[in-house]
């Protein structure tokens, strides 16, 4: 089969990773969360390694660890992201698994833009920053973390403000890319959504 890229991008904790799973499931396709590569190097960071080496050195155990996903890796993570050197690095082994054979769906901020332009599909998944932040509070809560609302908002802003203004690869929906603002969706109804979004673009796809 033909390669058939799904570029999914957008700001933290619009629900970019939950739909691309479901999407990857629904349409049997290999799903690459890029912020994973971004998180890994600036876990690497806080160990004191210099993050262009270590975007270099990555290596697929790095991509597993808990630690990944704390707040303190995030913001690391969206350091790192400003360094071109580091996107850099990172740029061959995301453009070879778009392009692998079947195809893939990827997430993450510049996968529409920079990664895979050429994607069969586009999506910018997004919602206002208050609803990103309130659904991140109640995933911590859950996970047992003590934080207040206003630390994960002013945290959300800050990823925002630093993601969507950097010189290289900033955060924004490509000239083609379908818009699924989820502030107001179930998480049924924005994967049901994105999935007709899909199914659209593969009906329209020469034979
Ligand atoms: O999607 P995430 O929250 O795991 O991403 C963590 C950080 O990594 C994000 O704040 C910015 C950076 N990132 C990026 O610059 N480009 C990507 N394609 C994915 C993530």
């Amino acid at each position: 089969m033909q390669p058939f890229t799904i570029a999914i991008d957008g700001p933290a904790a619009a629900g970019k990773g939950t739909i691309s799973k479901a999407v990857a499931t629904h349409f049997d396709l290999a799903h690459l969360d890029t912020g994973l590569l971004y998180r890994a190097v600036g876990a690497r960071m806080l160990t004191g390694e210099d993050p262009i080496a270590a975007a270099h050195a990555l290596v697929a155990e790095d991509l597993g660890t808990p630690a990944l996903r704390t707040a303190e890796t995030a913001q690391a993570a969206s350091k790192v992201a400003v360094i071109p050197e580091v996107r850099a690095a990172l740029l061959d082994f995301q453009r070879a698994f778009a392009r692998r054979s079947g195809g893939a769906v990827l997430d993450g901020r510049d996968i529409g833009t920079v990664i895979c332009p050429q994607a069969e599909v586009k999506l910018f998944v997004t919602a206002s920053a208050e609803v990103r932040a309130q659904r991140r509070f109640e995933e911590l809560r859950d996970r047992g973390y003590d934080t207040e609302f206003a630390t994960v908002l002013a945290e959300v802003k800050a990823r925002d403000d630093r993601d969507m203004n950097r010189s290289d690869a900033p955060l924004r929906p490509a000239e083609d890319a379908v818009v699924v603002d989820t502030s107001d969706l179930t998480i049924a109804q924005a994967v049901a959504q994105t999935v007709d979004v899909i199914e659209a673009a593969r009906q329209r796809r020469p034979r």
